[in-house]
């Protein structure tokens, strides 16, 4: 297939890149080569165009003779502050709907969607007496308290965490899980109206080799590893026993061919991810053992709006692609502690 890969140059976008190519698919790869994501003065990979999606005139022709689109061009990281809004909306959503409305001039009809575990919110919890519950807020005097999980609402019992499937409501907390929400709803209504195929991969905490340097907009893997390459202790907030999944970006890779070459009609969604649920604390562990250094510190600080547990299922990617990792995020952590970061 002839596929255009736009964010051609980032951190995932290489690696999905590399895999299209081994699975045998001609890649046209562009990137806006926005300086948040790649770093200012960052050079181009020589057979990747410089291009920003919003621009209809420049990326009409590029969709020609194209089978898919797989889009992972984005503003990522949660959002700083309010100031940020309109990047998050204009390079997510407006370049997506230019992307959706130009496919559709040059029927062009299969897309691949870079979507996020963070369109769930907090996650889903049960109450060992109400079962299934949507949780309270965690409040600032439980958290001053060194109580960090989530409360029943009905009877304020502490819940426990469960994985989320594609199913559970969608509830983005931040500019960017607004903006990748929003996404997936353009994506939905393209491909109702057009008879198109999206398939939107909601990738959970990736990590791997050229992950970018600790930014503010960086996930807390490279935090951890920034930490420890400049000599400091990776600090772990809250308990540390905070939930999550981290998926490899190699495997990231291999569920966008997966959904490149087998995605269902219609609009479909997937969780990608490992299926090996991780704490922090034993992220940061792992990266720590591995260097060879003191363990991390736990500060019990807390950040506000940070979600406590979130769990993917990993089934249905499973059942309908194929999809399985292949890396266990405990080995895979471990090469991460000496992988290339991207400058
Ligand atoms: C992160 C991203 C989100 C992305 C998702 C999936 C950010 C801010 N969030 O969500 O946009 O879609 O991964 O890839 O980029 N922590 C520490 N010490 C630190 C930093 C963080 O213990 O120095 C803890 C946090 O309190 C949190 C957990 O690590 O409990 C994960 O933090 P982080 O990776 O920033 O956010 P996610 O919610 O996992």
């Amino acid at each position: 297939m002839k596929i255009l890969l736009t964010g051609a140059a980032g951190f995932i976008g290489g690696r999905v890149w590399s895999a299209l190519r081994d699975a045998g698919h001609e890649v046209v790869g562009v990137d806006a080569m926005l300086p948040a994501a790649h770093g200012p003065g960052a050079q181009v990979p020589s057979d990747c165009r410089t291009l920003d999606i919003r621009d209809a005139s420049a990326l009409a022709p590029l969709l020609d003779g194209v089978d898919a689109v797989c889009h992972q061009a984005a503003m990522v990281g949660a959002g700083v502050n309010a100031a940020d809004a309109p990047a998050y909306g204009s390079h997510n959503d407006f370049g997506t709907t230019v992307l959706l409305a130009e496919m559709f001039a040059a029927g062009v009809g299969r897309l691949v969607l870079a979507s996020s575990m963070v369109v769930y919110g907090q996650g889903r919890y049960d109450c060992p007496e109400h079962g299934p519950v949507e949780p309270a807020p965690r409040t600032r005097a439980d958290l001053d308290a060194g109580v960090f999980e989530h409360r029943c609402p009905q009877c304020g019992s502490l819940v426990e965490w469960r994985l989320v499937d594609e199913d559970a409501p969608l509830r983005p907390r931040s500019l960017y899980a607004a903006s990748k929400t929003a996404q997936e709803h353009y994506a939905l209504a393209w491909a109702e109206a057009t008879g198109g195929t999206v398939t939107a991969l909601r990738y959970h905490n990736v990590y791997g080799p050229y992950m970018p340097r600790d930014t503010p907009y960086s996930g807390v893997a490279a935090i951890f590893r920034s930490e420890l390459e400049s000599g400091d202790v990776p600090r772990v907030f809250e308990d540390g026993g905070q939930m999550r999944d981290f998926v490899h970006v190699d495997d990231v890779a291999a569920a966008n061919v997966a959904a490149v070459q087998s995605g269902p009609d219609g609009f479909a969604a997937f969780n990608v991810c490992s299926g090996r649920p991780i704490s922090i604390m034993e992220v940061a562990a792992e990266l720590c053992e591995a260097r060879g250094e003191a363990p991390p510190v736990v500060t019990g600080q807390y950040r506000s709006g940070d979600v406590r547990h979130i769990v993917a299922d990993p089934a249905r990617a499973a059942d309908v692609l194929g999809f399985r990792a292949a890396v266990d995020p405990r080995d895979g952590l471990r090469e991460f502690a000496f992988a290339p970061l991207r400058t």
